[in-house]
């Protein structure tokens, strides 16, 4: 499968066979995921990978009683670390040359500063960046047949009690992975005119 195939053949899959996926498959696609580009190469994200079948009843109670979270032979639970927001500032503050001009060291700092202490840019900064990787997690699922089913409406509270997640890591998402129901019929993507969506060199 090349990667256009992969793109065009992913859907969103909500009806799953319940047999298990390999823990070796797993690993690939946390590793495909890994290699996911970030802003400043900052790898905020981290899986936590559901497969007890008592824990995946209970965290589908905290994903809005969505059936596919317990149906699917996986539910990863897909965090963004705040601690590697909080190194990242470490790193640009030490990369900070001794022979910068001032205007650069002052601008480097005001960058350090968002980075340790502006609440709305580090939380989103961690977000957007474990999002990629998540995209890229869907789509190496294809190249094994698996299919998942991305999860955004959940209580993030009742998943972190659940599961015993450290304040500092953010719940970005919940993914279903697992076998597709036999089947399934999958419908046409529903998306809006291309014409609509492309402008040319000015808006
Ligand atoms: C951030 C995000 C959150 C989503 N949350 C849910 C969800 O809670 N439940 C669900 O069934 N689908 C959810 N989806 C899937 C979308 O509904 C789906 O991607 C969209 O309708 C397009 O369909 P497709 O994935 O089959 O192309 C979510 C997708 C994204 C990217």
């Amino acid at each position: 499968m090349n990667v256009l195939e992969a793109i065009a053949g992913r859907h969103s899959v909500r009806q799953f066979r319940p047999d298990p996926v390999p823990d070796d498959t797993l690993r690939q696609l946390v590793e495909a995921a890994h290699l996911a580009p970030s802003s400043w190469n900052l790898q905020p994200w981290e899986y936590l990978i559901v497969t007890d079948p008592g824990l995946k009843r209970a965290l589908r109670a905290a994903c809005s009683d969505q059936s596919q979270v317990e149906q699917a032979g996986a539910a990863i639970v897909c965090l963004g670390s705040m601690r590697q927001q909080d190194a990242l500032a470490d790193r640009v503050e030490a990369s900070i040359r001794p022979d910068a001009t001032s205007e650069q060291k002052e601008r480097s700092r005001r960058t350090v500063q968002k980075m340790r202490h502006d609440e709305v840019f580090r939380r989103s900064h961690v977000i957007t960046n474990t999002y990629i990787s998540i995209a890229y997690m869907t789509l190496a699922a294809m190249e094994y047949g698996l299919g998942t089913s991305w999860i955004g409406s959940f209580d993030p509270d009742m998943v972190r009690v659940l599961l015993g997640i450290p304040d500092d890591f953010v719940v970005v998402s919940v993914l279903a992975v697992g076998w597709p129901a036999d089947g399934l019929e999958l419908l046409p993507h529903k998306r809006r005119p291309v014409e609509q969506i492309i402008h040319l060199n000015r808006f």
